[in-house]
């Protein structure tokens, strides 16, 4: 290990996003790579090489843990196999785990990731790196200012697929709202034509309103045209409202009894999002401090993603907690032919 690293860190899966995680690994010295898993040996190797890791490579991840014993596990692997890979590494005694987004394929598994985590005390976190762009943050300072009185509503906008899009616009949404969770859901989906995205299958566009345990109500859309914020939250309160991209640029800024306040828009630097997840769960493994992107606030962007789609199954409105879903509706109507389409 280098002299002050204090953490063995393996990734399994070696493709696309591995190479973000990695750009943020390599600037936190306490962490090692010394393990690098992927069922092409050739992605592995070439992570290896790129961000000069030196570490060993492995076709198979549960040999890898057999060998490295990591204390963090970061897994950049399709949706389909986050719950088993992360029931592995927990089994395995690994301390702490950051996954790919969203959490599962189904809300069955996603609330068992979060059982698995609980029980056997692994850190599980996922990879809703928003929250790490000076913008976003600042945009909290701001609402916790009181720039802009009490927030009433929001407009949330993002490209298409509730569960794999989705899931960033909504738990940015929540991190503006002080973590607060959805009350109910009600949702359509567009299935005029089909999208996949890392093997799960969704609609073209979804439209819908979110009410919160504080009374905020969002409207929401997911994909589809004439989206007025391209992709981003609009957070209207009593005495003002912010614009904000995903990346936390900040498009507009008023506060109606300031008109002297005029923030300059915070462009985030490449890797700014990508080195906050990795310094902020190494924080939370070595002082013991909350995560922000636990399984616990992931699972209540996930739990409005599941119930918007159980709404559109009993054509009701949903109210939370979501109970007697396993499933992933939209996948079971697109299977049973709802859709007129297979
Ligand atoms: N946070 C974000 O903004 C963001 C952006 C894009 C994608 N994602 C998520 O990241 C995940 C991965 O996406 P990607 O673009 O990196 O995919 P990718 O296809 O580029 O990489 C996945 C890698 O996993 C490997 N793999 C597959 N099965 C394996 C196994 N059993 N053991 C070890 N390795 C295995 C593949 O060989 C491949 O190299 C997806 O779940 C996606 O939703 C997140």
């Amino acid at each position: 290990m280098a002299e002050n690293a204090l953490y063995k860190v393996a990734i399994i899966g070696c493709g696309r996003r591995a190479a973000q995680h990695s750009t943020g690994l390599k600037q936190d010295p306490r962490c090692k790579v010394v393990g690098l898993a992927d069922l092409n040996e050739e992605a592995a190797k070439g992570l290896n090489q790129e961000f000069g890791f030196e570490a060993n490579v492995y076709g198979d991840y549960k040999e890898m843990l057999a060998k490295e014993r990591p204390d963090l596990v970061i897994s950049c692997l399709w949706t389909g196999l986050h719950l088993p890979v992360f029931r592995d590494c927990a089994e395995a005694g690994v301390k702490a785990y950051l996954s790919e987004k969203p959490m599962a394929p189904t809300w069955g598994e996603s609330v068992e990731m979060g059982r698995i985590a609980e029980s056997t005390g692994c850190l599980l976190a996922f990879c809703h790196q928003r929250r790490f762009a000076q913008g976003n943050r600042l945009v909290r300072e701001w609402i916790k200012e009181g720039r802009i009185g009490d927030i009433q509503r929001l407009d949330l906008y993002s490209p298409p697929h509730l569960l794999d899009c989705g899931t960033h616009t909504f738990d940015q949404a929540m991190s503006f709202m002080d973590e607060t969770p959805a009350r109910w859901v009600l949702g359509a989906v567009d299935t005029s034509e089909i999208k996949t995205n890392f093997g799960i299958p969704a609609e073209i566009m979804a439209v819908g309103t979110i009410v919160f345990q504080n009374g905020v109500r969002a409207g929401f859309q997911i994909g589809g045209p004439d989206k007025d914020l391209g992709s981003g939250v609009r957070v209207l309160g009593t005495k003002g409202f912010i614009e904000v991209n995903w990346d936390g640029l900040c498009q507009k800024a008023v506060a109606y009894d300031d008109p002297s306040w005029k923030p300059d828009p915070v462009k985030s630097p490449p890797g700014e999002q990508m080195s906050g997840v990795i310094r902020h769960i190494v924080d939370s493994l070595q002082n013991g401090t909350e995560c922000e992107l636990s399984h616990v606030h992931a699972l209540r962007a996930a739990e409005i993603i599941y119930s918007l789609y159980e709404s559109v199954r009993r054509h009701a409105r949903i109210e939370l907690p979501l109970t007697g879903v396993t499933d992933h509706p939209f996948k079971t109507m697109l299977e049973q032919g709802e859709f007129g389409t297979k």
